[in-house]
């Protein structure tokens, strides 16, 4: 099976080796992510849609212990190459091979812009149906202007994508047993590759 991301995946590991150098929130974010659930019992976190595994290494020495799941075999392959003490499977989100309230979290990082909207509330109860009570989700994707509208495509290198308003997210989110805690929107910057503000959405399963 080949996927959209496996002629790029080369170029994305190059590309993004240090995407959280110059990013203080965010790494700001995943240390507060780490410590709620090293906090709730430090249960394995399922870095979703992981691409070369540079965040699950970050998670990693953030502590937790942390895998990776990619539907690219060629994201798997360059993961566990690059990363050769740490998990990486091959799967994908829309049907995890994770047994049900196993996991202390989850992060979904950019993973899941390329899911068709009418498709992610299937992805969103495959997380909360992997959580443990209590465990977290740290979920990142573009936002939309105008957040009346729940979501709108947009042209993507590697294939159609889309972003999605904040509250309607936060509502799926909900229907999926997942609260928020926490949410902030990063405008994008001049030293970044950012065409829109950024969602990271912070919320715990009930
Ligand atoms: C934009 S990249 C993000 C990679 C990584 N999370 C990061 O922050 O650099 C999107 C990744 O999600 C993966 N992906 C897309 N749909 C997926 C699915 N249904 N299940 C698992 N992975 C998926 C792609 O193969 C790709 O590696």
């Amino acid at each position: 099976m080949t996927t959209p991301y496996d002629a790029f995946a080369v170029r994305y590991a190059e590309q993004f080796r240090d995407t959280l150098h110059d990013r203080v929130l965010e790494r700001a974010l995943l240390r507060a992510f780490a410590e709620l659930v090293r906090t709730n019992g430090n249960g394995e976190v399922a870095d979703l849609g992981c691409g070369p595994g540079h965040i699950t290494a970050h998670l990693r020495e953030l502590g937790l212990k942390a895998f990776g799941v990619d539907i690219s075999p060629a994201m798997v392959r360059l993961a566990r190459e690059a990363n050769p003490g740490l998990r990486f499977e091959l799967g994908s989100m829309a049907a995890l091979d994770i047994a049900d309230g196993s996991l202390g979290g989850v992060l979904s990082r950019s993973s899941v812009i390329h899911t068709p909207p009418q498709d992610l509330p299937v992805v969103l109860a495959e997380i909360g149906r992997v959580l443990a009570p209590g465990g977290h989700l740290l979920i990142s994707l573009f936002a939309t202007d105008d957040p009346s509208i729940p979501s709108q495509s947009f042209d993507h290198t590697v294939t159609t994508a889309h972003r999605w308003s904040p509250d309607h997210l936060a509502g799926m989110l909900r229907d999926a047993g997942m609260g928020e805690v926490a949410r902030t929107l990063c405008e994008p910057q001049p030293t970044d590759r950012r065409q829109f503000r950024e969602l990271q959405l912070l919320s715990r399963k009930g």
